[in-house]
Parts: C-alpha cells; sequence; structure tokens
C-alpha cells in the first residue's frame, strides 16, 4: 500500500513567513477561508520551528526580510524538509530573483501585490503538482525495494543452481570412478582367466623341455621359470578369489585389533627396512560394522603406499581415538610426502606416479571406507610426511 503523501479529508497546512503583519493577518484569513489550515510566522526562525513541529504542505515565504534573505531560508527549508514546498512572496520587478529562487528549490512565486483568487489558485495548483511528486517518488522508492529485492532472489536462484551443479558434478564424479572400478573388477576377472590358459602352456612347454635335457644350467633355468610361473597362477588365484568372495560383514569389529593383524602381516618388511611402527591408541574404539577383510585390505594399502614412500629407518605412527561417535584412525608416514599436483589425482582409478603401480590402492580403500559409512582423506602432506585419516561410525 503507498502512502498518500496528504489524506483529503485533512486541511492542507501551510506556513506563512512574512515580516509584514498585515499580509499576515490577510493571507492567513484567505487561506483559512478556502480551506487550508495556515500557521504565521514574522521571523524566518520561527516559521522553521513551525514547519519541524507541523511538517507544512507549503510554505509562503517572502523574499524581502530583515533577518535572513529569503534565498536562504529557502535553502534551508528544502535541505531540511524535502516534502515541504516553498512558494516565494517577491516584490514587483524582482522577475530574475524569482528564476534564482526557482533554480534552489521554489515551486512558484507570487508577485505583490497579489488577489485573492490567485492566491488560492496558485497555492492549489502547487499542491497538486506537491501530491503528484510525491506519489511518483514513492512509487520509485517502491520500484528501487523490488528491484533490489528481485536482485537479492537473483543472487539467491543463481547460489542454489551453482550449488545444485557442483553436487550434481560431484555425484557424476562419483558415478565415473564406480563404473571405472566395477570395470576393473569384471576386467581383471576376465584377464586373470585368459592369463591362466598360456601360462599352463608355458609349465607344460617347460615340463617337456626339462624331459630333453640333462644339461645342469639348463635344468636350473627351467626351475627358475617354473617357480616364476607357479607365482604368476597364484597372484591370479588371490585376483580370482577377490572378485569372487563374499562379504562376512560383523557388527563387532575392532579397528585395533584390524590395524594389529595387518601391522603383524608386515613385520618381515618393517624389520628387513628397520621401520619404527608407533601405536597410539588412545582408548579400545567402540566396534564398528563392516567385513574385517576388506577393512584389513585398506589398511594394507595404505601401509604399502607408506613403505613405497619411506627410505630405511622411517617411521610409521597409527592413532585410534574416537570423536562424536566416530572411530578415527590416523596413519602418518614419514615418507617424501604427495606432490601438491599429484594430491587431487590420488584417488583416481588407475592414477599412479609409480613405473609398476596400478593405482588401484587408494581408490579401493576409499571405495571400502564409503561402502561401511566411512570416510578416507589425506589429513596433511608434506615433504616430511604424509598422513591420512579415516572415519568410521561406531556401533553402539
Ligand atoms: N603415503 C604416500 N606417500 C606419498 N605418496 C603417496 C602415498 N600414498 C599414495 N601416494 C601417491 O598416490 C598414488 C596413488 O596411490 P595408489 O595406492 O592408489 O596407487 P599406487 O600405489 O601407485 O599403485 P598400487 O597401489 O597398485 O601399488 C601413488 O602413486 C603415489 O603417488
Ligand atoms: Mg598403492
Amino acid at each position: 500500500m503507498l502512502k498518500m503523501p496528504e489524506l483529503s479529508d485533512t486541511k492542507p497546512v501551510v506556513v506563512i513567513i512574512d515580516d509584514d503583519t498585515n499580509i499576515l493577518e490577510l493571507t492567513s484569513l484567505i487561506l483559512a477561508k478556502n480551506g487550508f489550515q495556515p500557521y504565521i510566522a514574522e521571523r524566518p526562525c520561527e516559521g522553521l520551528e513551525l514547519i519541524s513541529i507541523h511538517a507544512p504542505a507549503l510554505v509562503l515565504l517572502d523574499y524581502m526580510m530583515p533577518e535572513m534573505d529569503g534565498l536562504s531560508a529557502l535553502q534551508q527549508i528544502k535541505t531540511r524538509f524535502p516534502d515541504t514546498y516553498v512558494v516565494m512572496l517577491t516584490g514587483k520587478g524582482s522577475e530574475e530573483v524569482a528564476v534564482e529562487l526557482m533554480k534552489n528549490g521554489a515551486s512558484e512565486y507570487i508577485l505583490k501585490p497579489f488577489n485573492n483568487r490567485n492566491l488560492v489558485e496558485r497555492l492549489e495548483s502547487v499542491l497538486k503538482i506537491r501530491g503528484i511528486e510525491l506519489r511518483n517518488r514513492e512509487l520509485q522508492k517502491r520500484q528501487e525495494q523490488l528491484l533490489s529485492e528481485i536482485e537479492q532472489w537473483n543472487l539467491e536462484l543463481q547460489k542454489r543452481v551453482r550449488e545444485k551443479s557442483e553436487a550434481l558434478q560431484d555425484a557424476q564424479e562419483e558415478i565415473v570412478q564406480s563404473e571405472k572400478l566395477a570395470a576393473l573388477g569384471y576386467l581383471s576377472a576376465g584377464v586373470a582367466h585368459e592369463i591362466r590358459n598360456p601360462l599352463n602352456s608355458i609349465s607344460l612347454f617347460v615340463q617337456l623341455m626339462r624331459q630333453t635335457t640333462t644339461e645342469p644350467d639348463q635344468l636350473e633355468y627351467q626351475t627358475k621359470i617354473l617357480k616364476e610361473v607357479d607365482r604368476i597362477d597364484s597372484i591370479i588365484r588371490k585376483l580370482l578369489d577377490a572378485s569372487r568372495r563374499t562379504r562376512i560383514i560383523s557388527s563387532n569389529v575392532q579397528l585395533n585389533q584390524v590395524v594389529n593383524n595387518v601391522i603383524e602381516a608386515f613385520l618381515p618388511q618393517i624389520e628387513a627396512r628397520r621401520i619404527q611402527i608407533d601405536r597410539q591408541y588412545h582408548c579400545i574404539p567402540s566396534p564398528i560394522t563392516a567385513d574385517p577383510a576388506e577393512l584389513e585390505q585398506i589398511f594394507t594399502n595404505l601401509f604399502l603406499n607408506a613403505m613405497d614412500s619411506m627410505s630405511l629407518d622411517g617411521r610409521l605412527a597409527i592413532e585410534i581415538f574416537e570423536k562424536d561417535s566416530r572411530v578415527i584412525v590416523r596413519v602418518a608416514d614419514s615418507g617424501n610426502g604427495i606432490p601438491e599436483d599429484v594430491l587431487p589425482r590420488i584417488f583416481d582409478p588407475f592414477f599412479s606416479t609409480k613405473s609398476r603401480g596400478t593405482g588401484m590402492g587408494l581408490p579401493v580403500a576409499q571405495r571400502i571406507a564409503g561402502m561401511y559409512e566411512g570416510s578416507m582423506v589425506v589429513e596433511h602432506s608434506s615433504p616430511v610426511g604424509t598422513t591420512f585419516r579415516l572415519e568410521f561410525p561406531a556401533c553402539r
């Protein structure tokens, strides 16, 4: 709703400022008779006081006053009370002055002496213009307000679109990652199968060769070949087992035990490379729900990477604690760190900086963590070491 500048059933207030008391009396009489509510002041400062009290629609202001000239009074009124319109009273022959007054914000000028009819008509027309202008100003303000509201909505909308697009992109990336992983499982099963046949042939041919030679060197080489073939076969068997393996989920998995098992399996390497193991288990962690073998897989992958990144006499620190119903494990190595440009890609399937790396260690570990509503991130990495942080919801 627009605020109406003037209610039609209230009388428009006019403050008349003139040092001539006759004019004051006369004009106030005329205006009162013609439906105005006049207030009179002999001196400009009194007039300003009246304006601040009554907030008049109009001021009738004499140009020639002893105390303050009409122009300064006009300027003061227009700066302090912009909604009050000023009509100047000027003597005959001072049209130039009148123009100057209009430039300074006067709405109209009336030459003295004036007749009653003319005065009232001129004031009414200024009042009309004032009404329209004030309404316009109000509309303009409202329009600006609406525009700024629309601008706000726009910004909000843009923000939401941006957020949704980002979420969509994240989801798409996740789909690509899991598709790659699924493809890998499928691929490795297929490849493993295909490799076993030629491997079988190699083994058969070598066994045939063994029957046709007695040369000790030859025999030794053949034995080595057969051993290596066996090794490849056992790796393939493991791969096939893993892809066929069914999950055994328990709701009572202790992460400290999982970590201990993996450390145990790594002992020969730990000793050979003189790695110092530093266990900081701050509590007996609450059990979590998972397949313990898959959790071991996570730590195996992490420890393998840590070993790769450390030279002799490194240090591997494992910290376990609980916070906000989450079991948290930190794995920190004293290796050479992950360079900044590599960091954003380490969880991408097939990404590896190693000549013989598959790039599957971390994505598989992260996927397993995610499967049990956990998370896995790099908490910190610098040229003196890397810390991975894993979190899992605790079972209560
Ligand atoms: N602890 C670490 N210190 C330094 N770099 C690391 C560490 N862990 C991972 N990385 C980096 O992340 C890359 C990806 O690791 P990920 O385990 O996925 O694959 P990989 O180790 O290269 O291959 P694979 O696991 O098959 O041996 C590594 O090649 C290495 O550059
Ligand atoms: Mg790895």
